[in-house]
C-alpha cells in the first residue's frame, strides 16, 4: 500500500440507480445532469493528484493561467510561469487552469476509470455498441477560471470532486455554433477551441456542478466552463463508440472532397449507418488520399 492508494468505494458506486437511470434516457444525445459517488476519494486530493502529475510525461500534462476570454485561441493562451507540482499545490492562488491527460495509464486511476465505466456499460452497449478508447482526465482550476468555448471527440461525463463550476452546454451538430469546415479541420488535427460569439449564449444550457454532481456531454457538443470561487477538480470519463468513429470518418472525408472542390456530404445523426461513405473514404486512405 502506498500513501496514494485509493479508498476504495463499495461495488458499484461510482453512479447511483438515479444518475444510470437519467443517463439511460438522455445517452447518447442529449446533455443531463447526474450525480455520482467519488467525493472524497483517495486518489483525487490536491496533494495525490500532485504526486501523480509529476510522475506523468509532460505531454500528458497541459496547464496555463485560467482567467481566459470565451474566444481565445490556441496560440494566445498565457503560461503562468510555475511548474506543474507548484501549480497543483498552490492552485487556490494562482490563478491557474491545468489537465491531467490519460490518467488511466497509471494502473490505480485505470481501475477507477474502469470501475466507473462497468456501471454503465450495459446502457451503453445498446445504444452505441462497445465502448471503445476508454480515456480519463482530471481537471484542476483556480477560483474564477474559464475554460473557453470548445468542443471534445468523446463521449463524456465529468464528475466534480472539489469546488463548484458552471458549464454551459449547447447542442451538438448545430452549424450554427460550429461550422462544417470547422468540424473537418477538428478531425484533421485542428484545435478544439470554437469562435465565441455572444449571440450564442442563449442556445446553451448552463449547469451548476457542486461536488457529487456529474454531467453527461454528448461528443462534440460545444461547452465552455466557469469555476466558481473556491478551487475546483474534476474528473471527465470518456469513450468511443463506433458512431463517434463513424462521425470523426465522415467528416474527415469531407475534408478531403472539399480539398478536391467536389461537394460534401451530410453527416447523420447515425453516422454508424453510412457505411458506403465511410468504406470509400478507408479505401481513400490506404490509397494515400
Ligand atoms: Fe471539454
Amino acid at each position: 500500500m502506498t500513501a496514494h492508494s485509493p479508498i476504495a468505494p463499495a461495488a458499484g458506486a461510482t453512479f447511483p440507480d438515479a444518475a444510470r437511470t437519467a443517463f439511460a434516457a438522455a445517452y447518447p444525445d442529449q446533455s443531463t445532469k447526474l450525480n455520482h459517488g467519488l467525493v472524497g476519494h483517495g486518489l483525487l486530493t490536491l496533494d495525490a493528484l500532485a504526486t501523480l502529475a509529476e510522475r506523468m510525461p509532460a505531454t500528458s500534462v497541459e496547464y496555463n493561467l485560467g482567467k481566459l476570454p470565451l474566444g481565445v485561441t490556441a496560440e494566445d493562451t498565457p503560461s503562468n510561469g510555475l511548474t506543474l507540482g507548484e501549480t497543483i499545490r498552490t492552485i487556490e492562488t494562482n490563478g491557474s487552469w491545468a489537465v491531467l491527460k490519460n490518467v488511466e495509464r497509471d494502473p490505480a486511476y485505470a481501475a477507477l476509470l474502469d470501475d466507473a465505466l462497468a456501471e454503465l456499460e450495459p446502457i451503453v452497449a445498446g445504444k452505441t455498441g462497445p465502448m471503445l478508447h476508454r480515456e480519463a482526465f482530471i481537471f484542476l482550476s483556480s477560483p474564477g477560471s474559464v475554460t473557453p468555448f470548445h468542443m471534445d471527440p468523446e463521449h463524456n461525463i465529468l464528475l466534480q470532486i472539489m469546488g463548484v463550476k458552471t458549464m454551459t452546454v449547447f447542442p451538438a451538430r448545430d452549424e450554427h455554433l460550429v461550422p462544417a469546415q470547422k468540424s473537418e479541420d477538428f478531425h484533421g488535427g485542428g484545435h478544439r477551441n470554437l469562435i465565441w460569439q455572444d449571440g450564442f449564449k442563449a442556445r446553451g444550457k448552463a449547469v451548476r456542478l457542486e461536488p457529487g454532481d456529474a454531467i453527461h456531454v454528448p461528443v462534440k457538443a460545444p461547452h465552455f466552463v466557469e469555476n466558481g470561487p473556491t478551487v475546483s477538480v474534476s474528473l471527465s470519463v470518456t469513450w468511443r463508440s463506433e458512431r463517434s468513429v463513424a462521425e470523426g470518418e465522415l467528416h474527415s472525408f469531407n475534408a478531403l472532397l472539399r480539398k478536391r472542390r467536389l461537394p460534401v456530404g451530410k453527416v447523420s445523426a447515425q453516422p454508424e449507418t453510412q457505411g458506403i461513405r465511410r468504406l470509400v473514404y478507408r479505401i481513400m486512405r490506404k490509397l494515400g488520399a
